[in-house]
């Protein structure tokens, strides 16, 4: 990232030249496809997950239609569809993220013949509640719903395969797990849907943006369609670099030291009273991201005594401290956290 912004601030188009330009992003796209395990010609690189979701929804809400969604779930992945409400009157169904019921099957449930969209977070971002994506695609598909999901806060962290889902679209975050800055995100397109034409287009979405011809509309073929304009390339530099990084690594080992990590991290603080949302045996639940709970102690006071007395950075979401296990954690930081939660909740 340093090397590309270098560049650009002391040689401008001298080195970045339009040609150049032009294949910027074809790493990325590569290896966006193998991280995903989906054809590369259904992967696009856009500014940000929000705009891959806004498109998707504008894409696929129709007048009649009926989209389910988590009500908890991260804004971006709910606010299209309360926008489709508006325009076109959708109608909005919402599951709740609950412990006392796994999120796949109140999605499955929630599922009926009425159904055109599903749209949800594969992994919670509050509460890391982990969803069977093939399972709620298999039973949308059964009904003709179409399936989007946001894998922001599982790839990068867990295995994710568009081929094994067959889900109808996929978005994911650049800044997350995989571990770039903001500006950058993924999206992925079935077939059918990368041959239409999206509902915002923009000069870099056709097959030779640097023709200029304002003219005419020749969208390229595959999902680069869905591209719109002059990204952040730095950050696109830095995904191309962290996917490399963190896939020499790999997605299994990643989640099985999150697991591990996610294990003493129970066994540290059950003493000290406090409880994941979901049991770390339960199917549905992720171990990168714990969501701990105490039943008298508020999380937002006690993350800012965290973060102010023992310099540990936690979140607060959804009533519960979200504690996000990532490749660079060891044991010492468990230790250290659980001592703090320990010594904060006194
Ligand atoms: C599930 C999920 N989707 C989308 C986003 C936002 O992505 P972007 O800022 O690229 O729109 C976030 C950010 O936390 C997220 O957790």
């Amino acid at each position: 990232m340093v090397d590309f912004l270098v560049d650009v601030a002391q040689y401008g188009n001298v080195r970045l030249s339009d040609a150049t330009e032009e294949r910027i992003l074809d790493d990325l796209r590569e290896a966006a496809a193998a991280l995903f395990d989906a054809p590369l010609r259904s992967v696009a690189v856009v500014g940000g997950a929000s705009e891959a979701l806004g498109q998707l929804a504008i894409l696929t809400a129709k007048a009649g239609g009926e989209a389910l969604l988590v009500a908890s779930d991260f804004p971006s992945v709910t606010y299209p569809w309360l926008v489709a409400r508006e325009r076109f009157g959708t109608v909005v169904r919402w599951v709740e993220d609950s412990p006392r019921q796994d999120l796949t099957s109140a999605l499955v449930d929630g599922i009926h013949s009425g159904t055109t969209a599903v749209c949800f977070s594969a992994v919670q971002y509050a509460t890391g509640s982990l969803v069977d994506v093939g399972e709620v695609v298999r039973r949308a598909h059964e009904v003709g719903a179409r399936v989007i999901v946001d894998v922001t806060q599982m790839a990068g962290a867990m295995p994710v395969s568009m081929r094994s889902w067959s889900a109808d679209a996929l978005v994911c975050s650049g800044y997350k797990w995989l571990s770039t800055h903001g500006g950058v995100a993924l999206l992925v397109v079935a077939d059918e849907l990368r041959e239409c034409v999206p509902p915002i287009v923009g000069w870099k979405g056709t097959e030779r943006p640097f023709q200029f011809d304002p003219t005419t509309l020749a969208l390229a073929t595959d999902a680069r369609r869905f591209e719109l304009s002059t990204i952040a390339y730095s950050s696109a530099a830095g995904l191309s670099t962290s996917i490399e990084l963190l896939s020499e690594v790999g997605f299994a080992a990643l989640t099985g030291h999150a697991g591990a990590l996610a294990r003493e991290l129970m066994a540290a603080t059950t003493p000290h009273g406090w409880t994941p949302f979901r049991d770390l045996d339960a199917p549905g639940a992720s171990h990168h991201i714990v969501s701990l709970r105490h039943p008298t102690l508020a999380a937002p006071a006690i993350q800012a005594r965290l973060a102010e007395e023992h310099h540990i950075v936690v979140s607060s979401r959804g009533g519960g401290i979200r504690v996000s296990l990532h490749a660079y954690n060891d044991s010492a930081d468990i230790d250290a956290l659980a001592d703090a939660m320990g010594k904060a909740s006194r």
